[in-house]
């Protein structure tokens, strides 16, 4: 009975497959907008970005393989999609498959009638606690989860920059989710995309009195994709050209050293230009494109206002004490250090009425990035 229980608990572990991960959003500090190759996903500039706190903003996916499945499924938020209509997601699965093949060319003879796990189906499920697709970077979070869960399942021992470069062809973005912290994606030069991948800039613990204040202004879906702006961009800005080969190299250099010392004024400077000529591009772009709506706008303003506030005691100004982001969307980041937080919420919360921001539009702050990635 023994032997025969022990064998019935083989057989059901090699015929089902199944892991479940959490990520986290990174948001951009230094902007990605633009690729110079759109099947590999490869940017035309290097970008910065910040790991949040996974507790708060995070995508959570389950990835099952059985033997007896017949066909790849996919469920976004509860909703099946097809899968043969993302070429990305394709592109992904496809990718760890090939992978796949070739470990098992290494592993031992198969039994009679077993088919290898590159040839099992999967069934995927995945949840954004968070609005999807609304400008909180939905598509990083949601394309590492991908990666690192469907290498779970097909057993696959990645290193952390292999499963970047896998979850940038899914998203762009999503290649920095797979770092906790501070993170560059590099842009590389290599045409092939082998050293266009996220590296570690800085871990959460090298600064963790900063803090992100997330404020919802919007749910909904929005009406440009980041992939079709940022291909409409490329194609049509004439202030393009100067982000992408002055601006951009020149702040990524000027944010790591920011980074690096701990300086939150100029952080917080680099942050809020960047974000602003995001935007601007994005105007500029023909026909143009807007994630910035009023609130967002409000918001932007009210930011440069506590910053220009002066200690009522001294006269003296109080300097750089928040830095606004939004990424492609009207939502807001806030960075702000810790001894900072209380008097920017009540400021905010004074300044915006609940009825302005959605329900759940303060996600409360939090040191960075307590992802570990998936070889951790
Ligand atoms: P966002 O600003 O939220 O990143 P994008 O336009 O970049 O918006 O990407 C949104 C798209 O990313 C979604 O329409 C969907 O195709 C994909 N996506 C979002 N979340 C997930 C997820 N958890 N798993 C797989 N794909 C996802
Ligand atoms: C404004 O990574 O969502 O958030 O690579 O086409 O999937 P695709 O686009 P995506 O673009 C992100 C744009 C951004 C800035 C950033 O995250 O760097
Ligand atoms: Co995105």
């Amino acid at each position: 009975m023994e032997v025969e229980g022990a064998q019935i608990c083989e057989l059901s572990e090699r015929e089902l497959h199944e892991a479940t991960v959490t990520t986290p959003v990174n948001i951009a500090v230094v902007k990605y907008w633009g690729k110079r190759n759109n099947d590999l996903i490869l940017p035309t500039n290097s970008s910065i970005s910040c790991t949040l706190n996974q507790d708060h903003l995070n995508t959570k996916t389950t990835v099952r393989a059985s033997s007896s499945y017949t066909d790849d499924r996919f469920w976004l938020n509860g909703i099946e999609e097809t899968i043969s209509n993302s070429p990305r997601l394709t592109t992904v699965l496809v990718t760890l498959r090939a992978i796949r093949k070739e470990k098992e060319k290494t592993l031992g003879p198969l039994a009679e009638g077993e088919k290898p796990l590159s040839e099992w189906k999967l069934h995927i499920a995945s949840e954004n606690n968070f609005p999807t697709a609304a400008g909180l970077a939905s598509s990083s979070s949601g394309y590492a989860a991908l990666a690192v869960c469907i290498s779970k399942v097909l057993e696959l021992d990645l290193t952390a920059s292999e499963l970047s470069k896998i979850a940038r062809r899914g998203s762009g973005s999503a290649c920095r989710s797979l770092y906790g912290g501070f993170v560059e994606w590099q842009h590389g030069v290599d045409p092939s995309g082998e050293d266009s991948c996220a590296v570690s800039i800085a871990p959460e613990s090298h600064w963790p009195e900063l803090e992100a204040l997330i404020l919802v202004v919007s749910d909904v879906k929005k009406s440009t994709p980041s992939t079709s702006g940022m291909s409409t961009t490329v194609k049509t800005s004439e202030l393009f050209p100067l982000r992408v080969n002055e601006v951009a190299p020149k702040r990524i250099k000027q944010m790591e050293q920011a980074i690096l010392e701990k300086d939150f004024n100029s952080f917080a400077t680099i942050a809020m230009k960047d974000s602003n000529q995001f935007h601007a591009v994005c105007l500029d772009t023909f026909p143009p494109i807007f994630y910035l709506n009023d609130v967002s706008r409000g918001i932007i303003t009210l930011v440069h206002r506590f910053n220009s506030q002066v200690d009522p005691a001294t006269g003296e100004p109080l300097g750089i004490r928040a830095a606004y982001t939004f990424d492609a969307g009207a939502n807001a980041v806030i960075f702000v250090l810790k001894n900072n937080v209380k008097e920017l919420v009540e400021y905010i919360a004074s300044h915006f009425p609940p009825a302005t921001l959605q329900p759940t539009s303060v996600y409360f702050p939090d040191p960075f990035g307590i992802f570990r990635s998936a070889d951790a």
